[in-house]
């Protein structure tokens, strides 16, 4: 089976994709894909840094180690390197497409919730801001779309 590569996208790359790299991770591991599983982020304020302590431990608890990333910025040349880009919220389409210039390839993007519901163009919020419930919340949301991702490009069948 081919290598599938993707890259989980959003703004500071500290609290929301590095669960959803995470989480696909760890998903794709435990279903024996030979995924590459990778996040970046499109504002460049918390480059070099590990994932915020909020999603580090929710993740933790979860049984997902999130702890040795670090956050790196989104380029143009991501458009290239993954075949499937999904981002956290509309806001940071809008950045991929500025930073993308030439290279945006709408084909590869799409929001991560939308592997849920297609077509429904929410946002996973941005739990930055908020308080620890805010982080436990955006892990159901991504952990369910990595549910629909590996149903979706693992072609695993549902067991009866
Ligand atoms: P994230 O959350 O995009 O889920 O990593 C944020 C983290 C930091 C900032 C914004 C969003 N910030 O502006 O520093």
């Amino acid at each position: 089976m081919k290598q599938k590569r993707f890259l989980m996208v959003c703004l500071g790359n500290i609290c929301r994709s590095p669960l959803a790299e995470g989480i696909l991770k760890h998903k794709a591991a435990a279903a024996g894909l030979d995924w590459v599983v990778e996040s970046a982020g499109t504002n460049g304020y918390h480059t070099g840094e590990a994932p915020h302590p909020l999603s580090q431990k929710v993740a933790r608890l979860n049984g997902v180690d999130i702890c040795q990333q670090r956050a790196r910025n989104f380029t143009a040349a991501d458009l290239e390197r993954y075949d499937h880009i999904y981002a956290m919220a509309a806001d940071v389409i809008t950045d991929m497409k500025r930073i993308a210039g030439k290279q945006w390839d709408p084909s590869k993007v799409d929001l991560l919730l939308n592997e849920v519901e297609a077509g429904s163009n929410q946002d996973v919020p941005d739990p930055w801001y908020g308080e620890e419930p805010g982080y436990h919340d955006v892990y159901k949301l991504i952990d369910s779309a990595c549910d629909a991702i590996i149903m979706r490009f693992a072609q695993v069948k549902s067991q009866k």
